[in-house]
């Protein structure tokens, strides 16, 4: 028997395995010493026999080490937030400016479009010719020196393992695994080189994890990864039954991102959860107290400094600034509410694959949605302005939304 069947069968028997032989596995995975089909069945036994905290943490780092590991001990002590996946979520292009306006810095390296949620990276480029990447290292801790916060992408060099290992559990049904995302997400986290990391774990019918149970699971074994790794950790939980913004991709989710910043929104749920996520962000940072840290963010929004600081992050990263004089244009259809009643559900993860079709065509595409569940709706109440690249997209969008909401 070789190392890794040896250690399969160990996961699949419930006895300890080391460091060195998880280490040997995925260096061999990565070096395409062991394929897919080989490294399938080690996948699965962690999938359906799990494995102890310490191995979590083995593989953790195994994963971590697999790629680039950002240095980033020169900037002092860095604080990065995490999303676990969520529609409209766009609280990152508001949380970086607002802690940087505070002296809490952040590097913060997002992901493109998965599945059914947006990815920060594809918001920050409807900034016309904003680079999400950077040359080198160097050049994004310069700009973290300057402006206490850069937006980048995720490297391809960052947590090699975990890509390979992803895109193999995604083709064979593997990806709804608790101790397996804690791995996947915690690799890149702890590559990413930040001290501080602030968890933002979804639950509901928009996100990864259904039930809130299953979220602080997951929670418990990203702390106890981050841990290990001599991480500060703090886990949020968030339900996610709705879009979290009112708008659906990535030139809208900018938009309202710039609309929090303006103070426009601060009776909205996104709004409430911006401020919510930058004050554990600044407080865990600078050690004082959550309702201290609160006053603070919601003044630097309120004063427009966040929003100042934003235009200065996306200049210096080669970004048009036209976006944040743009106003919304005609959309390509208005669906209105089908009848009287309240708003009693809302089909999240269809909505948002449903405004990933509409951005195949383009960036610029996709929805506005107008309720939260509670509301009281007539049949002149708006639901969704569908923005798509003709009538006839929109229209069948539409018939396709109005499946993904009850009123009752
Ligand atoms: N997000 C990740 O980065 N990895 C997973 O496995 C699931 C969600
Ligand atoms: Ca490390």
């Amino acid at each position: 028997m070789n190392n890794l069947e040896k250690v399969t069968k160990k996961i699949e028997n419930k006895q300890e395995v080391s460091q060195n032989e998880i280490d040997e596995i995925i260096s061999a995975y990565c070096n395409n010493e062991i394929s897919d089909e080989e490294i399938l069945p080690f996948i699965k036994a962690i999938y359906y026999f799990g494995i102890d905290d310490k191995e979590l943490y083995y593989l953790t780092n195994a994963m971590e080490h697999s790629g680039e590991i950002l240095d980033l001990k020169e900037l002092g002590q860095i604080v990065d937030k995490h999303s676990t996946g969520g529609v409209s979520d766009t609280t990152t292009i508001v949380i970086a400016p607002v802690c940087a306006c505070l002296g809490t810095k952040m590097l913060k390296l997002s992901g493109k479009a998965l599945g059914f949620t947006g990815g920060t990276a594809d918001k920050l480029e409807c900034f016309a010719g904003y680079r999400t990447e950077c040359s080198s290292l160097n050049e994004a801790i310069e700009l973290v020196k300057k402006n206490g916060a850069c937006m980048l992408t995720t490297s391809k060099n960052i947590a090699i393992a975990d890509k390979k290992i992803y895109a193999l559990r995604d083709r064979t049904g593997l990806v709804d695994n608790i101790p397996l995302i804690a791995s996947s997400i915690m690799s890149k986290k702890l590559a990413g080189g930040a001290d501080i990391i602030v968890v933002d774990v979804k639950y509901g019918n928009g996100a990864f994890m259904p039930t809130k149970k299953d979220a602080k699971m997951l929670g418990k074994k990203m702390t106890a990864i981050g841990k290990n790794a001599g991480r500060k950790m703090k886990m949020v939980y968030t339900p996610s039954n709705q879009p979290l913004g009112y708008n659906i991709g990535p030139k809208l989710e900018a938009m309202e991102a710039i609309e929090i910043l303006n103070g426009k929104k601060d009776k909205s749920i996104l709004y409430k959860s911006c401020v919510n996520l930058s004050a554990i962000c600044v407080s865990l940072d600078k050690n004082i107290s959550y309702s201290k840290a609160k006053k603070m963010v919601k003044k630097v929004i309120k004063d427009g400094t966040a929003l100042q600081k934003l235009k200065v992050m996306v200049k210096d990263q080669g970004g048009s600034l036209e976006l944040f004089d743009q106003t919304y244009t005609e959309p390509t259809l208005v669906v209105n509410s089908p009848k009287n009643g309240k708003l009693k559900k809302y089909n999240t993860k269809e909505i948002g694959h449903i405004t990933a079709a509409l951005n195949k065509s383009g960036i610029e595409y996709g929805v506005v949605t107008f309720a939260k569940i509670g509301d009281k709706l007539t049949t002149s109440s708006p639901l969704f302005h569908i923005y798509a690249k003709d009538k006839n997209e929109a229209e069948i969008t539409s018939q396709k939304l109005l499946e993904c909401v009850e009123i009752k």
